[in-house]
């Protein structure tokens, strides 16, 4: 199988992770290619409980590469605890994690500006995870960035450096003051950076392609969720990268291809952290009790998810827009406990029925949903590993999702370990 891509449906939280992890034991090199450490992927291995920000979910895999392509935005801080600690697991990540030399760095006054600049929006807050990542593209659309690149030449670096810090001073008032704008502070950070991660900076856009035309199995990991995608989501409540299948390409530097497979990870209900339109959010008691249910907190800020029904009309948009062409459906087991269940099936909007995802999402905020109510199927599932196994209420669910979405599913996931998984032949 050489090309696969695996992208969130939702907005992040869909369980990727889990579904990356299991399918990169088939592939030779696991690719991220946007997004930075506000991604949070979670691997419960051998009942140890991993979540990886930056590294690829492959690096678990002792044989595997792992690539960090261009379009992804790297915390120096950050990729050097995450390696430092596979490395003291015993995982060794060198000789088989690539990160590109055009790669944008995300900075200290990054993740200060992204706090600060929260704070100014007031009631228009994003609800950022916090990790710089908007500031770091501002900075990489402005032409004001370093890449990684930059820091193998001293002279360059300094230079560089003075001139970006005295544009953001010039900016912003009172920042003088402030360690994370300080010439020596990011210039000795650098510098402790590069001696640890120069051994790792290669033109990843060739490694690549070379391994697609050798034939090698490819698994494109994406991060955050095609509704937090930066032009075609939920703006301005989403991320600043592009989420979504097409993205891989200007991430990677690659040449369009055809993927054989886009596998849209879908959780069987809905989250969302942070602020911005959710039409099927459940408040109070009930979002509460799904919640407690999934274990629904951010796995790397913490903060409560917000949780709601499955939203088709959503869904049915991310389905198209990534050319999605297999589903794989997680924490089914959450919904045990609900009968009967809902699904989104479209819009009220005004006195208007939506029954697509509008293409103003601005309108989103004023959509009451429509559901479908189906039965539920009221027993445990998680130690079912086959399919003809499950509740036929629990069948009947699915089949239901992949009627509305026109696509087969492909993985049901009734658990958080690797083996709680049904792979539908
Ligand atoms: P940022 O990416 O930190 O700028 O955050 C922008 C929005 O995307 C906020 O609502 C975050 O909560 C959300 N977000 C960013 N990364 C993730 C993720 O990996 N999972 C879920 N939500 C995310």
């Amino acid at each position: 199988m050489p090309s696969r891509v695996i992208v969130g449906c939702q907005w992040g939280d869909e369980g990727k992770g889990k579904i990356v992890d299991l399918l990169s034991c088939d592939a030779d090199m696991i690719v991220r290619f946007q997004g930075g450490a506000n991604a949070g992927h979670t691997v419960i291995k051998e009942n140890r409980k991993f979540v990886l920000h930056l590294l690829p979910t492959g690096i678990l895999r002792a044989e595997k590469q792992c690539v960090i392509a261009a379009g992804v935005v790297v915390d120096p801080s950050q990729l050097i605890d995450e390696i430092a600690f596979f490395e003291n697991e015993g995982i060794s990540v060198r000789g088989r994690l690539f990160i590109s030399g055009k790669a944008h760095l995300v900075m200290p006054y990054h993740k200060y500006l992204d706090r600060y600049l929260e704070g100014l929006r007031r009631a228009n807050s994003i609800g950022t995870t916090g990790r710089g990542i908007g500031p770091a593209y501002t900075d990489r659309a402005a032409r004001s960035g370093i890449r990684l690149y930059d820091i193998l030449n001293q002279d360059h670096l300094a230079e560089l450096l003075a001139s970006v810090l005295e544009v953001k001073k010039a900016s912003i008032p009172n920042l003088e003051h402030l360690q994370e704008f300080d010439f020596h502070y990011n210039l000795d950070l650098l510098c402790t950076f590069r001696e640890k991660i120069k051994g790792f900076i290669f033109d990843t856009a060739q490694l690549i392609s070379e391994a697609y035309s050798a034939g090698k199995a490819i698994l494109f990991e994406g991060a955050q969720g095609t509704l937090l995608d930066v032009d075609n989501g939920t703006y301005p409540y989403t991320t600043s990268s592009s989420t979504i299948a097409g993205g891989l390409f200007v991430g990677c530097g690659l040449a369009p291809f055809a993927p054989d497979e886009i596998i849209g990870v879908v959780k069987a209900y809905s989250t969302r952290v942070g602020e911005g339109p959710f039409p099927t959010e459940l408040k109070g008691d009930e979002g509460e009790t799904l919640r407690k249910r999934g274990a629904e907190f951010g796995a790397t800020t913490g903060r409560p998810r917000r949780c709601g029904w499955l939203d088709l009309v959503a869904l049915k948009y991310a389905v198209k827009l990534n050319g999605v062409n297999l589903l794989a459906i997680t924490k089914l087991d959450v919904l045990q406990d609900y009968d009967p269940l809902k699904l989104c099936i479209g819009y009220k909007y005004r006195n208007q029925i939506l029954e697509d995802f509008p293409d103003n999402t601005s309108f989103l905020k004023d959509c009451q949903p429509i559901y479908a109510e189906m039965p539920g199927w009221k027993c445990s599932i998680d130690g079912i590993r086959e399919y003809n196994k499950l509740p036929e209420k629990a069948r009947a669910y699915l089949n239901r999702i992949e009627q509305h979405l026109g696509a087969s599913a492909k993985y049901i996931s009734v658990g958080s370990a690797r083996e709680q998984t049904i792979k539908i032949s």
